[in-house]
């Protein structure tokens, strides 16, 4: 993969779909998010076809129009739910992709769910030879089913450069896997999604001022805060020493577990923190500290769409 890119990605699941994060954002209102991202060298930008169904990869590609291509990195995912039956269904799909983003390669192109991993793998092949995608990934997979990518893709002589899977203080089902040591001995990029659990590790969110009502996210989370003030009072604590409020805390962990984190953007004002994230190497003891905090907390954040990854 390339050397140049961030070292978090920033995510536009929320750009479409309002149903589940009760955030009403247009273009005109990620506008000045997205040229702020990118006068701060946040440039990677990951979505997906089923996003919205469209509108998210739709907003991606306009406001990213007037920029010069090679100044930023799309990430986006074939999603195997929403496959049609035409024997090249995946590239009918990425097509659909490219023209929404504006562009004619991806830089990074997953298949978002494992459902028929011989199948959807062999179709990324002739893909990555046409040049319309440039590295491919795998997300929600397992352990054995990254191997059988891998392996596949081997045989085309294409390397698996990426895996993308969910992975919090509160959800280290990858690392329990041994998924992101498998992935950091072999070279591959781990991609953590929902290092912030949509919000509800972010230290605004609490039971006064819970996640917006309606959507889907409150549904999940809203229960929970009560069991996550003491895990996210000591995110702020330890946050103190870095200058870093708990959301930071939350990303560094994951950073410092060796992952990138997809960060899911939906305000400028987002963007600084993130930034100044990067640097912070939190303790032994401090990761341990909120490991076991987080454990304590015997919450259950696996998404609907996510399989067991043991
Ligand atoms: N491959 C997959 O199956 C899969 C699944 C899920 C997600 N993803 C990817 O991962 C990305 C991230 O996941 P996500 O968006 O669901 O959840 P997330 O990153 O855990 O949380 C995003 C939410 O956290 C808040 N937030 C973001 N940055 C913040 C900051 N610096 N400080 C405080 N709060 C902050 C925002 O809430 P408010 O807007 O309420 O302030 C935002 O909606 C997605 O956008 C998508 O690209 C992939």
């Amino acid at each position: 993969m390339d050397k140049n890119l961030p070292a978090v990605a920033l995510g536009t699941w929320a750009w479409g779909a309002e149903k589940t994060f009760g955030d009403n954002l247009n273009e005109a209102k990620l506008k000045p998010v997205v040229d702020q991202a990118m006068k701060m060298g946040l440039n990677l930008w990951d979505t997906a076809a089923v996003y919205g169904m469209g509108i998210s990869e739709t907003a991606v590609g306009d406001l990213l129009a007037d920029y010069d291509r090679k100044d930023y990195y799309l990430s986006t995912k074939f999603s195997p739910q929403i496959a049609s039956e035409h024997e090249k269904a995946m590239e009918e799909m990425l097509d659909g992709s490219l023209k929404r983003l504006k562009t004619d390669y991806v830089d990074l192109y997953w298949i978002h769910r494992p459902s028929d991993v011989e199948k959807w793998t062999k179709q990324l092949i002739p893909l990555v030879k046409s040049g319309k995608i440039k590295h491919v990934g795998v997300s929600n997979h397992n352990l054995a089913e990254i191997k059988q990518a891998q392996a596949i893709l081997n045989d085309a002589g294409i390397k698996l450069a990426a895996v993308q899977n969910h992975f919090s203080l509160l959800y280290r089902s990858s690392e329990k896997a041994g998924i992101i040591d498998y992935c950091n001995k072999n070279d591959i990029t781990f991609y953590s999604y929902m290092v912030l659990e949509q919000g509800a590790l972010n230290g605004q969110y609490n039971v006064k001022n819970p996640l917006p009502e309606g959507s889907e996210r409150a549904e999940k989370y809203n229960q929970m805060l009560p069991e996550l003030e003491t895990l996210t009072k000591k995110m702020a604590e330890i946050g103190k020493k870095y200058h870093a409020n708990t959301a930071q805390i939350a990303e560094a962990w994951a950073i410092n577990k060796k992952t990138t984190p997809i960060i899911g953007l939906t305000k400028e004002k987002y963007l600084k923190p993130t930034k100044d994230m990067i640097d912070i190497k939190l303790t032994n003891d401090e990761m341990k500290q909120l490991e076991d905090l987080a454990a304590a907390t015997n919450l259950e954040t696996k998404g609907f769409w996510e399989h067991a990854m043991i």
